[in-house]
């Protein structure tokens, strides 16, 4: 049996993010940044991230309640030992074994467009392999369909196959 043993630098990583925690390639070389599927949030910075990106603000109660009941919530932090800054986000609801639907994918505009938000999909996929879940959704905005079509997600056919009802 082949057992991962971690080296001692993503053993330090996890005593500091958690388990599963991992670096995440930065152009920069100047900046460490780390995926964390553990670090708590602090939610007024989430509400910062996602507004920065231009969503609208929700009630801190429910952002609280929505991360409680995910199935997975990601943070990419700006590593920094006393204050480490929360610059990309991506959570996941779902069943916990057959199923999962990401939500909320967000980088920060300072940090966009240097291939971060891909890597933080290929995390959020790969933590969800982990688990044992192959069928995985999303819904994207029109404007950023292509972004997850080059990396592989098959768009729906035409109103054939998704169903939407939205309570008033
Ligand atoms: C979408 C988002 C997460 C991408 O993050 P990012 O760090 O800028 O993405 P990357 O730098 O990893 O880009 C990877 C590729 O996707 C492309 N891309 C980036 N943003 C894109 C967008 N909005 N639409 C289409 N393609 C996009 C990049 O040009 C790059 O292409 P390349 O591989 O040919 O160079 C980020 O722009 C964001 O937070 N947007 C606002 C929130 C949002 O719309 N989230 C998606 C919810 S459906």
């Amino acid at each position: 049996m082949i057992r991962f043993i971690p080296s001692t630098s993503s053993r330090i990583l996890e005593e500091a993010y958690g388990k599963g925690a991992r670096e995440c390639f930065s152009e920069d070389r100047t900046l460490k940044l780390v995926f964390s599927k553990k670090k708590a949030f602090d939610l007024v910075e989430l509400q910062q991230l996602l507004e920065s990106v231009g969503w609208s603000r929700r009630p801190i109660r429910k952002v609280r309640r929505a991360l409680d009941n995910s199935l997975l919530t990601i943070g990419l932090w700006r590593d920094d030992p006393r204050f480490p800054r929360l610059i990309g986000f991506g959570r996941c609801t779902g069943d916990g074994v057959l199923e999962a639907t990401v939500w909320d994918v967000a980088v920060s505009p300072l940090y966009q467009g240097s291939g971060l938000g891909r890597q933080l999909m290929l995390y959020i996929l790969a933590s969800l392999r982990e688990e044992g879940i192959k069928r995985v959704t999303l819904f994207a905005d029109p404007g950023v369909v292509s972004f997850y079509e080059n990396q592989g997600w098959i768009l729906e056919p035409k109103g054939k196959k998704c169903a939407f009802w939205y309570s008033n």
